[in-house]
């Protein structure tokens, strides 16, 4: 079992994104059900963020309410929160000043009904050094506001420099078939040396790859995928043919095709030379999280030389944002 914080996590968690920043998102009865189905199957740490939904109401809001009705279940998890945006907006401010706003706002909103076990600013300010933003997180650790500290799509001398200034827990970056840039960009051999555990966002490539979207009509209106360089007509209809190629390994294995892309990353996690890397699909149902948390047995030799061939042969096509 992977661990993170001293704590023994499963090899697949839950990115919370999607139920508070989603066009139509999901009741709280179904987030909490979804929540409860995620924590029952193993999926002990979650993913959230400041920035996933709106000041009045995102993910810090429906934790605090899911706390409020599951005190039991707040020691069980492990909580990966990132923030240090402007306030409202999609803009890093590295500031002291904002990056204890945004600390402080979120610990505001938990109300004590769930600890930040890592918190993490979503994106680097170019305007301020990792070694300054690591120092302030570093006094917030020390005065009990976070248990530790994590870095959100950075490069691997950043990993480095950071490190230095403080112990980073985990490392978190776009991993999946559609992106495996950390492998080729020194992340991934980054962390390994460093024993620093990878979080794989977007593991099923924002739900292209658990093969559900055949057409860019199956996308929801107001759907940010719709402004995606990947999600374009001209882009996509090259990488459906990696979604078609995955989705028939998975029905020659008898799974879906959601297993194989998470089962990929769980097998690339045990090779040698690799670091932990976990994924964290979303997916807002109960039966998603179900899907999803069948997928912790590896690949065969064999299927994961498949599907490296199928990455070989289909390259996704388009920038990732
Ligand atoms: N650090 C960062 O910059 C960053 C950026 C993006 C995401 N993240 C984190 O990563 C987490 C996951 O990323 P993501 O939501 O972008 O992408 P994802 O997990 O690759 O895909 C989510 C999409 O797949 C669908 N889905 C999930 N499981 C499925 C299944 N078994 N069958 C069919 N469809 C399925 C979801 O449906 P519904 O949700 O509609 O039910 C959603 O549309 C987020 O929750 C967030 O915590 C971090």
């Amino acid at each position: 079992m992977p661990s993170l914080v001293g704590k023994e996590v499963a090899p697949i968690g839950y990115g919370t994104m999607r139920m508070t920043w989603n066009p139509k998102p999901p009741s709280q009865e179904v987030c909490f059900e979804t929540l409860n189905t995620a924590l029952e199957l193993g999926a002990n740490f979650w993913n959230a963020g400041e920035l996933y939904g709106t000041p009045g109401y995102n993910s810090l809001h429906l934790l605090n309410e899911y706390f409020t009705k599951h005190p039991e279940n707040a020691e069980k998890i492990v909580l990966s929160v990132k923030g240090g945006l402007k306030k409202g907006e999609l803009t890093p401010d590295g500031s002291e000043t904002n990056i204890r706003r945004s600390v402080d706002e979120c610990l505001r909103l938990l109300d004590g009904k769930k600890k930040i076990d890592i918190f993490e600013c979503a994106r680097q300010d170019p305007n301020y050094s990792v070694e300054s933003t690591i120092k302030v997180l570093a006094e917030c650790v020390k005065e009990g506001k976070i248990g530790a500290i994590g870095l959100s799509e950075v490069d691997a001398e950043t990993i480095r420099r950071a490190h230095k200034v403080h112990p980073i827990a985990a490392v978190e970056v776009e991993m999946s078939l559609w992106s495996t840039d950390i492998l080729e960009n020194d992340v991934a051999k980054t962390c390994a040396e460093l024993q620093i555990p990878v979080i794989a966002y977007s593991p099923l490539g924002r739900g292209a790859l658990a093969g559900t979207v055949t057409s860019l009509a199956d996308i929801p209106e107001g759907d940010f995928r719709s402004h995606m360089s990947r999600f374009q007509e001209e882009n996509f209809k090259y990488n459906l043919k990696l979604i078609n190629e995955v989705k028939d390994l998975a029905t020659r294995k008898g799974v879906a095709p959601a297993q194989i892309a998470l089962a990929w990353i769980i097998s690339l996690s045990n090779k040698p030379g690799m670091p932990t890397i976990i994924p964290i699909p979303g997916g807002t149902t109960k039966d998603k999280v179900v899907q999803n948390m069948g997928a912790v047995e590896p690949l065969t030799d064999s299927e994961f030389a498949e599907v490296e061939a199928i990455l070989k042969e289909h390259p996704v096509v388009g920038a990732r944002y």
